[in-house]
C-alpha cells in the first residue's frame, strides 16, 4: 500500500473532525454524526483510490452514507477496504465531553473482518503486555498476568471500562482483584488506542462495545504495538443470523488482532473535542487548529500531525 495515502486520509479525518467540532455541545449527537459523515464522503471522493467501505455508518437501509459496501474515491488507483467512524463518540461531541475522535483505517481489500453491527467484548493492552492477555481467562486472571509481563502489581494497574450496567459483575470483579478502575461514558475505540501507548496512564480495556468499533482499535493497535482481542456478544437471534449470513461461522470465537485487521493497516484519527492524546479542534478568528494521529503498522511510525486551517482560503466550517 503506497505509504502517501497515509498523509492523504489524514486530511480526510481533518475535515471530518473539523464539521463535527462545530456542533460540539450543542445537544444533538445525529446533527454532529451527519456534519462529520457528509466532511468525510465529500473529502474521499478528491482521493485518487478505489475504496469500499467495510466497517460504517450501518447497512445501506439504514445509512445513506458511508454505509455498509459503498464505494468511495475517485475509483483511481489501488483497491483499499476502509473501517472507519466519522465520528466516534457522537454523545460525547453533543455534551461536549472528553475523548471523541474522527477515525478511519484502511487495508488492502479483504484484510478487515466484516464485523456485523453487534457488541465485542474486548480486551486491549500495550506492546509490554502483548504476550499476557487471553480473552477465554478471567478478568482476574488477565491482570495477574498483565501485572506479572509489566513486573508490577495488579494495584498498579488501571483498567478503563465503559461505565454500563452490563459490566457490574465486572467492575466488581475488577475491583476485587485491587486494580483501578477509569469508567468512561463513551468512546472506547480511543480507550484501546490509550491502553496500547506507552504513558498514557491506562493499562487495559477491558469490557463489550461495538463490534464494528472493535475491528477499528484492532486496526490502530496493529500500528502502535500491543494486542487486542474480541469475542462477538450477540443480543438475540436475529445478531445472530445476520453475523451468520456475513460469513461468520463460530459465534463463540475469540478473534486475535491478526484476525481482525490483517496485512499493511494505516490509522488516521483527529480529536473533535479535547481528549488524552488528541487535542480537539480549536477555532480561531479566520481558521481552527487540529491535532492528529496517522500511523503504518508496516514501519510502526506514528506521526503526529498539528494543523492550522485557514477559512478565508479553505471552506468554513
Ligand atoms: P457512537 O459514536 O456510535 O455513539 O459510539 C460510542 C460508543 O461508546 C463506542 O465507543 C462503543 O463501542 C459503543 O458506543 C458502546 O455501545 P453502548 O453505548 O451501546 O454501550
Amino acid at each position: 500500500m503506497d505509504r502517501n495515502y497515509a498523509l492523504e486520509f489524514v486530511r480526510v479525518t481533518e475535515m471530518a473532525a473539523l464539521a463535527s467540532a462545530r456542533l460540539m455541545g450543542r445537544g444533538d449527537e445525529k446533527e454532529a454524526d451527519q456534519a462529520a459523515v457528509t466532511a468525510m464522503r465529500k473529502m474521499f471522493n478528491s482521493i485518487d483510490f478505489d475504496g469500499r467501505v467495510v466497517i460504517g455508518e450501518g447497512e445501506r437501509d439504514e445509512a445513506p452514507m458511508l454505509y455498509i459496501g459503498e464505494k468511495v474515491g475517485s475509483g483511481k488507483g489501488a483497491k483499499l477496504d476502509l473501517a472507519l467512524d466519522p465520528l466516534e463518540g457522537t454523545t460525547i461531541c453533543a455534551k461536549g465531553g472528553a475523548n471523541s475522535i474522527s477515525v478511519i483505517a484502511i487495508a488492502e481489500e479483504g484484510n478487515f473482518l466484516h464485523a456485523p453491527d453487534t457488541y465485542m467484548e474486548k480486551i486491549a493492552v500495550g506492546p509490554d503486555a502483548a504476550n499476557a492477555i487471553d480473552l477465554s481467562m478471567s478478568p482476574t486472571q488477565n491482570l495477574i498476568e498483565i501485572a506479572k509481563a509489566k513486573k508490577t502489581s495488579v494495584e498498579n494497574l488501571t483498567v478503563v471500562i465503559l461505565d454500563r450496567p452490563r459490566h457490574a459483575d465486572l467492575i466488581s470483579e475488577v475491583r476485587r482483584s485491587g486494580a483501578r478502575i477509569w469508567l468512561i461514558g463513551d468512546g472506547d475505540v480511543s480507550a484501546a488506542i490509550s491502553a496500547a501507548m506507552q504513558g498514557s496512564g491506562v493499562d487495559v480495556l477491558m469490557g463489550s462495545g461495538g463490534a464494528p468499533e472493535g475491528v477499528i482499535a484492532a486496526a490502530a493497535i496493529r500500528c502502535i504495538g500491543g494486542n487486542f482481542q474480541g469475542r462477538l456478544k450477540f443480543r438475540n437471534d436475529e445478531e445472530i443470523a445476520r453475523a451468520q449470513k456475513m460469513g461468520i461461522k463460530d459465534i463463540h470465537k475469540v478473534w486475535a488482532l491478526e484476525e481482525l485487521a490483517k496485512g499493511n493497516v494505516m490509522f488516521s484519527a483527529t480529536g473533535v473535542t479535547q481528549g488524552n492524546f488528541l487535542d480537539g479542534v480549536k477555532f480561531t478568528a479566520n481558521g481552527a487548529t487540529t491535532h492528529s494521529i496517522v500511523m503504518r503498522s508496516e514501519s510502526g511510525t506514528v506521526r503526529e500531525i498539528h494543523a492550522t486551517h485557514r477559512f478565508d482560503i479553505k471552506p468554513k466550517f
